[in-house]
């Protein structure tokens, strides 16, 4: 049981006698944030004070009076309005500190009540390159299903993959037109994704240029208003200005969509190759589309094609997820529940929950503007029918209890009508979470592109990561009197260092943040980053090897832990409450909790360091437990940057 947890139970005896709604109370239990006032605060007393109509000083007292906490704390101390600050007892910290000193858990204690969580994330639409939108999803997912899997609750991590949607349709109208065999050959997925980028370019340009007139005559339409307006308006009038307003912003939007239209059109018009590719195929959006719900029809030769590129689809991501040490339990693109699609439709409509609307079918949720379609008027199943097929099999033969959705903030709105939409149809079955996240900038505080206007592609961003840290390893490794790296070792730790630091960089801000990619912040080896702690690793593991000590032999130590100094008694303390970080990221999916305790323990651990002596400890019972301290250090990092998919090296 945590810290926190022993001080709640402590407290709800106490308040009993007083109240009968504590869990309210209880939640004013908290770390303090300011040391002076000692390690917990309890800010229960005043808002009970005024519940009562009594004095809250007085309040407090009474509280204390009533307290049992003499094993666990200090005698707490009233101060201010009535504030009760609590001091844990040294003892108990170095306790609590020896007892763990020897489990792998780090006094994490395993989930009382087990759940089976499905955590669908990653799940990039499959036949183009991951890039680094598909970063976010991959690296947060992950985190949570080791988190979830280390608190003790069953975990099926599944990446529910696009394998189904429009994009394939454009594959195979491009495939049949403009294949490269020899390319396709020698790398079907960079074929695959030529020919993608390549229709798409296409079928851009004939809606351009199909847009250009009504732009410019909205435009002039616009620009007549405006000088009309502008002739008439009385600058006094706040309405009049208010419209100018409006119609200047409009006349702005339309240029911006006619230079973005011009640009598409110059793409290809400037490139003889292309124009002539463009001229051969006026319908190629309409015919890419027909493509596509020919293979949801059932045609073979396009279920054909399909068949074939799945697999080289797949094998291109799977090279990804290995560099990052990311793997699923499942992957069960959309394509696996195509054959559930039209029950799912007719369940909701027998059920009375989904109807008729313009020969769509749909599901009104009350308090929503928007309908959820789940089937177009052309017949089309679409993403919403998919995602409540999911859900069905999810719960019905994999037996969830608990679905959490990874996914960019962007799809708040569907995940919104999707939960509110399984509510209806199984009521009290599952419980659902979009767990959201922001978008990874540029430093132009744009969505990262590379500076063609292209999206980073999550390989070459690997790589360079990669290549990037290998200069660290190199230099540091050269530094030393004799190098101790061999050529694979250095590539091995600058692998570790390079995925290490792409994914500390995006999992210590809060997820629900956009963040700006920086290569120097997130290699850097001071601050909070993964280089930082992986460093802090290797030096703790080198303090080991310098003394000659087995870090094994520690853990079987019998020697007391002692806190002569405010740094040990600290950083001991921040130790033993590895359990209330990983609850904190669980508490609502965010493993940013636990890179703060983790920056925080390091502080904590650089503080002792250098205030305390291990080789020339006072005694050798003060030796052995400031071992103890370091080794149970080292620890907390390799197991938290472990519950983040980070690894750790002995040197580097
Ligand atoms: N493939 C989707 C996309 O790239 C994300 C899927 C998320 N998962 C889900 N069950 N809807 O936007």
């Amino acid at each position: 049981m945590s810290i926190l947890e022993l001080l709640r139970q402590r407290f709800d005896s106490a308040l009993q006698s007083l109240t009968t709604d504590t869990a309210p109370l209880l939640d004013m239990i908290r770390p303090s944030q300011d040391a002076r006032h000692g390690d917990f605060q309890a800010n229960c007393a005043m808002p009970l004070a005024k519940q009562l109509g009594r004095n809250p000083r007085d309040l407090a007292a009474e509280i204390v009076s009533q307290l049992k906490l003499d094993d666990l704390c200090e005698t707490p101390e009233v101060a201010g309005p009535g504030f009760i600050n609590l001091k844990i007892r040294d003892e108990w910290i170095a306790a609590r500190a020896f007892e763990i000193r020897g489990d792998d858990r780090l006094g994490v204690a395993e989930a009382a009540q087990p759940r089976h969580v499905i955590v669908d994330f990653s799940s990039p639409n499959v036949a183009k390159p991951m890039h680094v939108g598909h970063l976010r999803s991959s690296v947060i997912g992950d985190a949570i299903c080791r988190t979830l899997k280390f608190a003790g609750h069953k975990v099926t991590s599944d990446n529910h993959i696009g394998d189904w949607g429009t994009q394939f349709g454009m594959i195979i109208y491009g495939y049949r037109h403009f294949v490269d065999e020899a390319s396709y050959r020698r790398d079907a997925v960079a074929e695959l994704a030529r020919l993608y980028k390549l229709v798409n370019q296409l079928s851009d340009y004939h809606a351009a240029v199909k847009s250009v007139p009504e732009l410019e005559g909205r435009l002039k339409q616009q620009q007549t208003e405006l000088e009309q307006q502008e002739s008439s308006a009385d600058k006094s009038d706040k309405q009049a200005t208010k419209k100018l307003k409006a119609l200047r912003k409009g006349i702005e939007d339309t240029r911006s969509a006619l230079r973005s239209a011009e640009s598409k059109i110059a793409e290809v018009a400037n490139d003889s190759t292309l124009k002539s590719l463009a001229d051969a195929h006026p319908e190629i959006a309409r015919l890419a589309r027909q493509e596509t719900s020919k293979l949801h029809a059932g045609d073979s030769a396009n279920q054909k094609l399909w068949d074939e590129f799945l697999p080289a689809c797949l094998e291109a991501l799977n090279r990804i997820y290995e560099q990052l040490d990311i793997h699923f339990d499942l992957t069960l693109g959309e394509s696996y529940y195509n054959p559930m699609l039209a029950g799912v439709v007719s369940d909701l409509a027998e059920k009375g929950l989904a109807r008729d609307s313009d020969g769509a079918v749909c599901v009104f949720i009350e308090g929503n503007a928007a309908p959820f379609i789940v089937q177009k008027s052309d017949g089309a199943f679409t993403y919403a029918t998919t995602d409540l097929a999911t859900i069905q099999y999810r719960v019905d033969t994999l037996k969830a209890d608990e679905i959490l959705y990874v996914v960019d903030k962007r799809q708040s709105e569907h995940f919104s009508l999707l939960f509110s939409t399984v509510d209806l149809w199984r009521p009290g079955t599952v419980k659902c979470q979009h767990v959201s996240f922001g978008t990874v900038m540029g430093d132009d505080g744009k969505p990262f592109k590379t500076r063609s206007g292209d999206n980073v592609g999550l390989e070459s961003l690997i790589e360079e990561a990669v290549s990037r840290a290998r200069l660290i390893v190199n230099e540091n490794d050269d530094r030393r009197e004799t190098p101790v790296l061999s050529d694979d070792e250095r590539q091995r730790v600058a692998r570790i260092v390079g995925t290490g630091g792409i994914k500390y960089a995006d999992l210590h801000h809060n997820r629900d943040s956009d963040y700006v990619f920086d290569w120097d912040k997130m290699l850097a080896t001071s601050g909070d980053t993964a280089t930082y702690m992986q460093y802090a690793y290797a030096r703790i593991c080198g303090i080991f090897r310098e003394l000659e000590v087995s870090r094994d032999s520690i853990r079987h130590s019998k020697s007391p832990v002692i806190l002569s100094t405010p740094e040990e008694r600290a950083l001991a303390l921040q130790l033993i409450q590895l359990d209330m970080a990983v609850e904190a990221v669980l508490a609502d999916y965010r493993p940013n909790q636990l890179t703060s305790w983790l920056f925080e323990a390091a502080g904590k651990f650089s503080s002792f360091y250098s205030a305390c002596s291990v080789k020339n400890a006072e005694s050798e019972e003060l030796r052995q437990s400031r071992l103890i301290l370091c080794d149970l250090m080292a620890r907390a990092i390799a197991t938290g940057l472990s519950l983040l998919g980070i690894e750790t090296v002995e040197v580097m």
